[in-house]
């Protein structure tokens, strides 16, 4: 039984005694669902260090508890309300925001709740086989963290889906736990979520780049009109954050340890041989990674981006940043089509750049992070770079989706693609030598993977050796 005390919430769910039900209703879904579909192997006999979100304030959300998985309290929470908030973008610019959904858009309002909440679970479910391939009990911890905060998004699209949409909302909620990553049949909405993450670098660069396209896209939903959405996002982006740092951070060590095999080695490349992780192989999953959640922002001009700017539903991330414009009727953008074999600049409507404007601020918050992993190589004295591949590269939506490109943006014949895409994209053997580095997981406190360095610190200022996640006897 959902309560006000057993669902952490600040919507005063407890008064609202038809949405309290409906809510009931879908919760032992949930608990089936995550059961089936979650973290295999760790729902009844582990104890995991986790934060559980109980307030939005500082204090509140950063609450740690040993909880075993399935009795993770799954809570609701939106950002504050801001007093008179206004529009801050598109045809509606300056008017009084939404607190109930206009009539006239709540196809597209569900649409882009239902696409963001697909991905939640998608995620959860990708990364279900993990824990048994651990590198040790404080990476062990972090992945069930991203976990169960990916499952608490999830519940914050149900919210708005059953608080908003009525039996539309309902049946979409339901069908939030039926579709499945990778299924033939019902897969999720996203390409990239229905890409097996069987290995921790696929799940470090998961956590960079896909768990980064969830900021770019919950940013531009933080501006939206709707007010609840842009509550709920708003707080989401808090977690979202932590996600990003398990990514960046794993990188950096398995980097790291990279580094040291290397020079163990006398500066061989050839680190496979001690068990190692090869920079060539990184960049493989670099560039994987990437492309697909390049993928994930859309088509370059976008009708349908359009028309979210236009409605306010849907804008540009950090929007009081750009000058002037929030209206954007007569702007232009300019944008390279590829024709005939080769780019050309043209200026389109800003409006239907929208996805590509998003795109550039998600590069470019990429690039950062690619920045701060080369500094790592510099600092051993190692010359290779990590670098992001064209936007061209392995593209799958969009204009360039249909031909072929090197990481440079050179344009390939598919025959050429055919013979050279492993020497940039992650290959079978690759993922077999991986798998083979993994077999073992790491459950010794304080004990790590060959291939991947400590952390400089551990969680909530405890030590590394911390047993993160306990094992009942
Ligand atoms: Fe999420
Ligand atoms: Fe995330």
């Amino acid at each position: 039984m959902i309560s006000a005390e057993k669902i952490p919430n600040n919507v005063n769910l407890s008064s609202n005694k038809r949405l309290q039900r409906a809510l009931e209703h879908w919760q032992p879904k949930y608990i089936q669902w995550w059961r089936d579909m979650g973290p295999q192997g760790f729902q009844d006999y582990h104890q995991v260090y986790v934060r559980t979100a109980i307030s939005v304030d500082p204090k509140g959300w950063a609450h740690f508890e040993y909880v075993k998985l399935p009795e993770y309290r799954w809570g609701i929470f939106l950002a504050d309300p801001i007093h008179d908030r206004r529009i801050g973008f598109g045809d509606f610019f300056g008017q009084p925001v939404w607190h109930e959904v206009p009539g006239e858009f709540r196809n597209q309002l569900r649409r882009l709740i239902v696409t963001q909440g697909d991905t939640e679970p998608a995620s959860v479910e990708q990364q279900r086989w993990l824990g048994q391939r651990c590198p040790s009990l404080y990476d062990l911890r972090n992945l069930f963290q991203v976990n169960v905060e990916e499952g608490r998004h999830l519940w914050a699209m149900v919210y708005l889906l059953h608080s908003y949409f009525g039996r539309d909302g309902r049946d979409e909620a339901e069908e939030l736990l039926e579709r499945q990553s990778g299924n033939r049949d019902k897969p999720r909405i996203l390409e990239a979520f229905n890409e097996p993450i069987d290995n921790w670098l696929d799940f470090f660069m998961f956590t960079m780049f896909t768990d980064r396209d969830g900021k770019s896209q919950l940013m531009s939903l933080s501006e939206s009109s709707l007010d609840p959405l842009s509550r709920t996002t708003k707080f989401m982006l808090t977690e979202e954050a932590h996600h990003m740092f398990v990514g960046e951070t794993g990188i950096s060590r398995i980097l790291e340890r990279t580094c040291q095999l290397m020079k163990q080695s006398g500066f061989s490349e050839d680190v496979r041989k001690i068990g190692g992780i090869d920079i060539p192989t990184i960049q493989k999953h670099l560039n994987q990674w990437f492309s697909l959640s390049l993928d994930l922002h859309g088509g370059e001009v976008s009708s349908n981006a359009a028309s979210y700017f236009a409605n306010g539903l849907k804008g540009r991330a950090k929007e009081d940043t750009f000058d002037d414009d929030h209206v954007l009727k007569e702007a232009s953008y300019r944008m390279e089509f590829f024709e005939e074999g080769r780019p050309v600049t043209k200026e389109v409507l800003m409006r239907n750049a929208m996805n590509e404007v998003l795109r550039d601020w998600y590069v470019g918050d990429c690039a950062a992070g690619v920045e701060r992993w080369n500094k790592i190589l510099e600092h051993h004295g190692i010359s290779d770079r990590l670098r992001l591949p064209d936007r061209k590269f392995n593209r799958n939506i969009g204009m360039y989706s249909g031909f072929h490109f090197d990481p440079n943006g050179v344009p390939l014949s598919d025959e050429q693609w055919e013979k050279r895409k492993f020497e940039w994209l992650p290959s079978p053997a690759d993922s077999e030598y991986l798998l083979s580095i993994m077999a073992e997981p790491v459950y010794e406190p304080g004990k790590f993977a060959n291939y991947i360095a400590p952390p400089r610190r551990g969680i909530n200022q405890l030590p590394i050796n911390f047993e993160y996640v306990r094992t009942e006897s």
